[in-house]
């Protein structure tokens, strides 16, 4: 197999504030033929996540930052092309932390390569529902956040990948789901998946206003809230929250592009009153969960307990927009970007 043509991308300075296109620089390079242990593979699908922007601070964190120069790192779905390695052949099915990039030469180890079964599932779906956001949804929810049957849940960026997963499965528990997401598409999402109680929190765009609208979703309280956004959602929770409740604080959106230092929720004493859990996490520490987690998986997407959307970008040059386009609410379900 010769060399395969291929372009990838690289981070030309680090942000400040909201990412721009120029932050991001491309370059046109070559997938060459595998040595001994390496294998060639074609992408078909990459990941564009909202952790990503975390690793372009220079600063030490759960993963480390992406380094000016480098290529970019991300999950990724693509075809062996060429094998050197025993436990990969031609036409295998992998996926890896080899994204940003159209095909790779590697040692499948340096990458976290892993083969993949062939299911009846679109490839494109190993990197959102099938993959580390569904796991995401289904560690944080029932184990961070400990789910119990009748819980009154609520899960802000409900329409996302994490979230509408999220929303779903505290659905088949059995429980009250109110949903917040921006803007009355997502909205109208959102309740299609099952929400009892939607949240447009662009139309609540104060405090007191998305408090008043928790509130008026349940007038009892909430007994779980799964946190993706942070700022007023976290707030309004703490203050929405029954005694005992539990918090999976999964992600913090609205902070990520700060530029200073944000401030915490005012009414945190209340944790103390009322004995509340608020418990950040991160999945790969729950991933002695995926085989129960595929497993269920497979059998809610099968009897249709679980639906996924997708937002897709065509080719590699639109991977940065397709980012950015995280932090302008331009995606519904997961955003992914085709190659290819
Ligand atoms: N802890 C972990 O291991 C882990 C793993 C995966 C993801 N996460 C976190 O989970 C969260 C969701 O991730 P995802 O991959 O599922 O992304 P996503 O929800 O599919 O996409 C991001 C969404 O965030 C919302 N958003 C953007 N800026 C916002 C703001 N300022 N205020 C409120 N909402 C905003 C937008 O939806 P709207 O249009 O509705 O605003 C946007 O579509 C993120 O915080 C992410 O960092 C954590």
């Amino acid at each position: 197999m010769p060399s395969l043509k291929s372009r990838e991308w690289t981070l030309a300075s680090r942000p400040v504030g909201m990412p721009k296109l120029s932050d991001f620089q491309h370059q046109d390079t070559e997938a060459p033929e595998p040595s001994k242990g390496e294998i060639q593979v074609q992408n078909s699908w990459m990941s564009v996540d909202p952790y990503m922007r975390g690793r372009m601070y220079d600063r030490e964190s759960y993963v480390p930052p992406f380094q000016i120069g480098e290529v970019l790192q991300g999950h990724a779905v693509g075809t062996v092309t060429a094998s050197h390695h025993p436990d990969y052949s031609k036409g295998d099915l992998v996926t890896s932390m080899a994204g940003w990039r159209e095909a790779w030469t590697a040692d499948p180890s340096s990458v976290m390569a892993n083969k993949m079964p062939k299911t009846n599932l679109p490839d494109s779906a190993l990197l959102g529902v099938a993959g580390m956001p569904g796991l995401t949804a289904y560690a944080g929810i029932l184990r961070v956040a400990d789910l119990q049957e009748g819980d009154t849940v609520f899960v802000s960026g409900a329409a996302g990948a994490v979230g509408s997963t999220v929303v779903q499965i505290a659905k088949i528990k059995n429980c009250t789901v109110i949903g917040s997401a921006g803007g009355e598409e997502k909205c109208k999402l959102v309740k299609k998946l099952g929400a009892d109680h939607v949240i447009d929190y662009k139309q609540h765009d104060s405090y007191e206003a998305l408090l008043g609208a928790l509130k008026g979703a349940a007038p009892k309280g909430i007994d779980v809230y799964f946190d993706n956004v942070g700022g007023d959602h976290l707030q309004a929770a703490i203050e929405a929250a029954r005694p005992m409740a539990r918090f999976a604080i999964c992600g913090m959106i609205s902070q990520y592009n700060a530029t200073e230092p944000q401030p915490g929720p005012y009414n945190i004493i209340q944790v103390v009153g009322k004995q509340l859990t608020l418990r950040g996490f991160i999945v790969g520490t729950h991933v002695d969960m995926q085989p129960q987690f595929l497993q269920d998986m497979a059998k809610w997407i099968e009897s249709g307990q679980m639906k996924f959307e997708e937002t897709v970008m065509e080719g590699i040059e639109n991977a940065p927009e397709a980012f950015l386009g995280l932090f302008q609410g331009r995606n519904t379900g997961k955003m992914l970007v085709k190659l290819g």
